[in-house]
């Protein structure tokens, strides 16, 4: 009765040059010999059974992710033929999910994040299961905030110190001094992007807030998996806009709750945060050798990353490039893969 949902379509920048468009973080191996998808599966295999994962995931990683999802049928893997952002593919899982069993609750998350230790996530993920049961409200996880970032979702409570409570309001990704705002009032959450609802439930919210997407998606499911699926496919994503969930649904929505969870959380959203999951001198993935090194991030994809006499840098080599960066400056990423697009 209970699907899990993994969000595996992104594309990303902030681990250039590791992370490149047909190859994004969640296929990268960044916290042990293992890829963050394949992490996230390892992650839910004891909680359902394989038939009730499934997988969203772009075109372009079709082949990489039916490689690090063998154990779940084919069929579980759905393929977007365009970018159109969570909401869109929160819609299609729902509706194919529904179609299979109307009273199904659906979990959605994302496929690139760090999350220990199992056992919490497995309890809170339990907790939020019994709670559909009683109730037709959005669900999603909350973490404790640690510092104001322009990159998450904040949710306000009516109470902290309860384990379940009802959400004031959703922000999507506010400016970083609305961030600190949020953070210096200490009634604020960061959104995990971990979701929980049953599906007929989340199929009314899209009727209402993204009719849209309701309509163009309802019309597909008779056809799932038969001759023209992918054809029809293609044909209703083209025409809808891209927005995420969270913009889509979650900030408008008023229903909502949110489980505190207390298990620890890490999006894993730029080189510097390989510190925490690597703590020591240096913050090492893959091979390295220095003298007089200190507080950097080195990421080395093939070959061996040296360095003598610096502090505070990002150095991260792959195949075909090399990134130099102070860890102060990472943030200026994005405009040079915008630049290296430019320049072809
Ligand atoms: N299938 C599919 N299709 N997956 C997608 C698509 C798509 O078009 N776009 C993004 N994803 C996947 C990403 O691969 C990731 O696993 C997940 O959906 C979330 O997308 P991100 O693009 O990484 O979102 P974000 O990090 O900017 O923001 C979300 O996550 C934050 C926590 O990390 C929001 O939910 C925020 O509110 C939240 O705080
Ligand atoms: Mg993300």
């Amino acid at each position: 009765n209970t699907h899990i949902v993994i969000m595996a379509g992104g594309g990303g920048t902030r681990f250039w040059p590791a992370s490149r468009n047909i190859f994004p973080k969640q296929f990268l191996k960044l916290v042990d010999d293992t890829t963050m998808l394949r992490n996230t599966l390892q992650r839910v295999f004891p909680l359902v059974e394989p038939e009730n994962i499934w997988i969203l995931t772009n075109h372009l990683y079709k082949d990489i992710v039916i490689g690090e999802a063998r154990e779940i049928p084919q069929k579980n893997v759905i393929v977007e033929p365009l970018r159109r952002d969570t909401a869109a593919a929160v819609m299609l899982a729902a509706s194919i999910v529904k179609a299979e069993n109307p009273k199904a609750n659906m979990f959605v998350m994302p496929a690139d994040h760090v999350i220990t230790p199992q056992e919490k996530f497995h309890d809170e993920l339990i907790l939020a299961n019994e709670y559909l049961v009683e109730h037709d409200s959005l669900f999603t996880f909350g973490i404790a905030p640690t510092y104001p970032s322009p990159q998450f979702g904040y949710i306000k409570v009516d109470a902290k110190d309860t384990k379940v409570t009802s959400v004031r309001k959703f922000v999507e990704k506010p400016t970083i001094d609305v961030a600190k705002e949020y953070l210096q009032q200490g009634k604020y959450f960061w959104n995990s992007g971990i979701f929980a609802w049953k599906v007929s439930t989340i199929v009314d919210k899209f009727a209402r807030f993204l009719p849209q997407h309701y309509q163009g998606i309802e019309t597909l499911s008779e056809s799932w998996n038969g001759d023209n699926w992918q054809q029809n496919l293609e044909k209703v994503f083209s025409s809808l806009p891209s927005i995420s969930i969270d913009y889509g649904i979650m900030e408008k929505e008023q229903d909502v709750f949110m489980l505190q969870a207390s298990f620890s959380w890490n999006d894993v959203g730029s080189w510097e945060a390989l510190e925490s999951l690597h703590p020591g001198e240096n913050s090492v993935v893959g091979e390295h050798i220095g003298i007089d090194t200190k507080n950097c991030v080195i990421y080395s994809g093939k070959q061996l990353v040296a360095t003598i006499g610096v502090e505070d840098l990002v150095v991260a080599a792959t195949e075909d490039a090399i990134l130099v960066v102070p860890k102060n400056q990472t943030s200026k990423i994005k405009k040079l893969v915008s630049l290296l697009k430019e320049q072809g």
